[in-house]
């Protein structure tokens, strides 16, 4: 690991440095490309900052990233963390000269690109997720992907379980619904209606109140990120269902205003038994 009190070196607000590689980083401009000079990052100082502490508390060797972009998190990862494998996708190919940088700093067996790959084709990130780890648990699975609600919650479920037990999966900008002003309340938004990611995270939170050993925590750490890490009560690879996981016990139940998932077929009635 680079040590993080020399590294990164800032140059100016959007300009920073790492011993191999130089960064451009924005956080909304998507004409940014990476070339054989510079690597572009959708982040800001205070986000990098955040996976410092992420990747300082616990030894952190695999990683699985949704949506790469022009690969700036793989890169930057690799110069930090020096992890033994990141496998990255996005729907989008990584460009020429991404896999020219990747090649020229010997980094082809440790960092791998997949792209044209939606999120939400989950049999295609199982297979990935299989492929590239093996029966190896993934310490660190980051979702920086579409910010769609059905896309995020589809990957979720079925990468969450191949995550080691304390596990962090981090999900990236999930606030939009709350962001006032152009562009996320006006009609150019590029989540026009669609289902507010909010949602997400409340059942992320009902679930792990309701199965903390699947959900072992959900901190909110601020409207870009949330982090959910991943109880040991469930086997290695199994996909999660947020709705089956998710149960309100007792008779008399508060009202909720966000409608609580489906239950489990027959719990209340497993309860009532026990209860006599
Ligand atoms: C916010 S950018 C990622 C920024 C990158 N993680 C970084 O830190 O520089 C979102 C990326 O997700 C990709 N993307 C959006 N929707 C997707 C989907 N449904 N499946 C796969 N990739 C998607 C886009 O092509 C884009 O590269």
């Amino acid at each position: 690991m680079t040590n993080w009190n020399e590294w990164p070196q800032w140059s100016g607000d959007d300009v920073f440095r790492t011993p191999r590689f130089q960064f451009s980083c924005s956080v909304k401009d998507y004409s940014l490309k990476t070339n054989k000079n510079e690597i572009a990052l959708l982040k800001n100082r205070e986000f990098l900052e955040l996976y410092r502490d992420i990747v300082f508390n616990e030894p952190v060797r695999t990683i699985f990233e949704l949506g790469f972009f022009q690969g700036g998190m793989p890169l930057f990862l690799a110069d930090m963390v020096a992890p033994e494998k990141i496998v990255a996708i996005d729907w989008n190919a990584p460009s020429e000269d991404l896999l020219d940088l990747i090649k020229a700093n010997g980094l082809e067996s440790s960092v791998k690109l997949f792209g044209n790959i939606d999120q939400a084709d989950t049999k295609k990130i199982r297979s990935i997720l299989d492929d590239s780890f093996g029966e190896e648990p993934v310490d660190l699975i980051i979702d920086d992907c579409s910010h769609f609600y059905a896309q995020t919650k589809a990957s979720f479920q079925a990468a969450f379980g191949y995550l080691k037990p304390g596990g962090k999966y981090i999900i990236e900008d999930w606030g939009w619904t709350h962001w006032p002003g152009h562009p996320w309340q006006s009609p150019e938004s590029p989540f026009g209606d669609s289902t507010s990611m909010s949602n997400l995270i409340f059942e992320l939170i009902m679930a792990s109140a309701s199965a903390s050993g699947i959900i072992a925590g959900v901190n909110v750490v601020n409207p870009a990120c949330v982090i959910v890490t991943r109880g040991a009560g469930l086997a290695h690879k199994e996909p999660v269902d947020l709705a089956a996981i998710t149960h309100l016990a007792g008779d008399r139940r508060a009202q909720l205003i966000v409608a609580p998932a489906a239950e489990p077929p027959g719990l209340l009635s497993r309860i009532r038994a026990k209860l006599g």
